[in-house]
C-alpha cells in the first residue's frame, strides 16, 4: 500500500454519531438525530432503559436530572410523566421543548430520516427482567423502516445473548472501557463479532488479533480525529462520535 492508499479516517458508514450529534444539540433527542443527518451521518447511537411501567425510553442516565428540567429515576416514572418533559432546554435555549422520546417515536423518526440504528442497551438496577427489557427492545425494531440498518451494543453480556436468542440476525457488539483478558470467550459465549471499545484502549497487537479473527472494531467516544490516525491502517472498523462532522470531511 502506498502512502496515498493509506486510509486516514473511517469509512462514511463507519461513523455513528454518539447519544445523535450530541455535540450541537441535546443528546439522545429527535434533534440530535436529525442534525446527525444533516452531516451526512449514517448512523446514530442511541441509548434505551425501561420506565417503571414497561415504556422504553431513549435517555442515558438512570434518572431525568441532568438532561432534563425535571427531575425523577426512570424505576419511579410511567410513560406519562415523560410526557411533557422538556429534554432540550438544559442545553440550549433554542431546543426548549424538545421531547425525551420513547423508542418507538425515536425508531419512527430514524426511519424518516435514513439513519441506521446502534442501539444500546442500558441494564439498570430497576430493571427487574431482562426478558422484559430485551423483548420490548426487539419488538420496536421489529416495526423499524425496512432499509434501517441495526447493531445492538451493551456493557451487559447476557442482554446481547438475549437478543441473539430473539434475532440471531442482529449484529451484535460487547462494550468494554477496557479489553478484558477473556474477550474472545466472552465473545464467543454470546456469539457476538462486534466490540466497541473505549477509544482508550486501542492497541495496535489488539487490533491485529480481532482482524485475525475477523472481529469489527468500533471505537467510542473519540472527538479527536487525530487520535484515531494511525489505526485505520491496522484493523479499526468504525467511529462513534459526538461530532461526526469531524470524521466526515
Ligand atoms: O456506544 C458507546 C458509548 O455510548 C458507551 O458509553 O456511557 O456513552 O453510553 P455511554
Ligand atoms: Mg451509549
Amino acid at each position: 500500500m502506498t502512502i496515498s492508499q493509506q486510509r486516514i479516517g473511517p469509512a462514511r458508514n463507519e461513523v455513528h454519531a454518539h447519544r445523535g450529534a450530541s455535540a450541537v444539540a441535546p443528546e439522545n433527542t429527535i434533534a440530535a438525530f436529525r442534525a446527525a443527518a444533516e452531516q451526512g451521518c449514517k448512523w446514530v447511537e442511541l441509548d434505551v432503559a425501561l420506565l417503571q411501567d414497561g415504556t422504553a425510553v431513549v435517555i442515558h442516565d438512570v434518572s431525568v436530572d441532568r438532561c432534563s428540567s425535571s427531575r425523577g429515576n426512570l424505576g419511579d416514572m410511567v410513560a406519562a410523566d415523560i410526557e411533557s418533559i422538556d429534554a432540550g432546554s438544559w442545553f440550549s435555549e433554542a431546543y426548549r421543548g424538545e421531547a425525551l422520546p420513547t423508542l418507538a417515536l425515536a425508531i419512527e423518526r430514524l426511519g424518516d430520516l435514513g439513519l441506521n440504528l446502534n442501539v444500546e442497551i442500558k441494564q439498570h438496577a430497576h430493571h427487574t427482567s431482562l426478558a422484559q427489557l430485551t423483548e420490548t427492545v426487539h419488538s420496536h425494531l421489529r416495526k423499524r423502516a425496512p432499509h434501517t440498518e441495526i447493531v445492538i451494543s451493551s456493557f451487559d453480556a447476557e442482554s446481547l445473548k438475549a437478543m441473539h436468542r430473539l434475532d440471531p440476525d442482529y449484529e451484535l457488539a460487547m462494550l468494554w472501557s477496557e479489553l478484558p483478558r477473556d474477550w474472545v470467550d466472552v465473545l464467543a459465549s454470546i456469539p457476538a463479532n462486534t466490540i466497541h471499545l473505549n477509544y482508550k484502549s486501542l492497541s495496535f497487537g489488539f487490533l491485529e488479533e480481532a482482524s485475525r479473527r475477523e472481529i469489527k472494531v468500533r471505537a467510542w467516544t473519540c472527538n479527536a480525529p487525530h487520535l484515531l490516525r494511525p489505526f485505520w491502517g491496522a484493523g479499526l472498523t468504525g467511529v462513534i462520535t459526538d461530532d461526526p462532522s469531524l470524521f466526515l470531511t
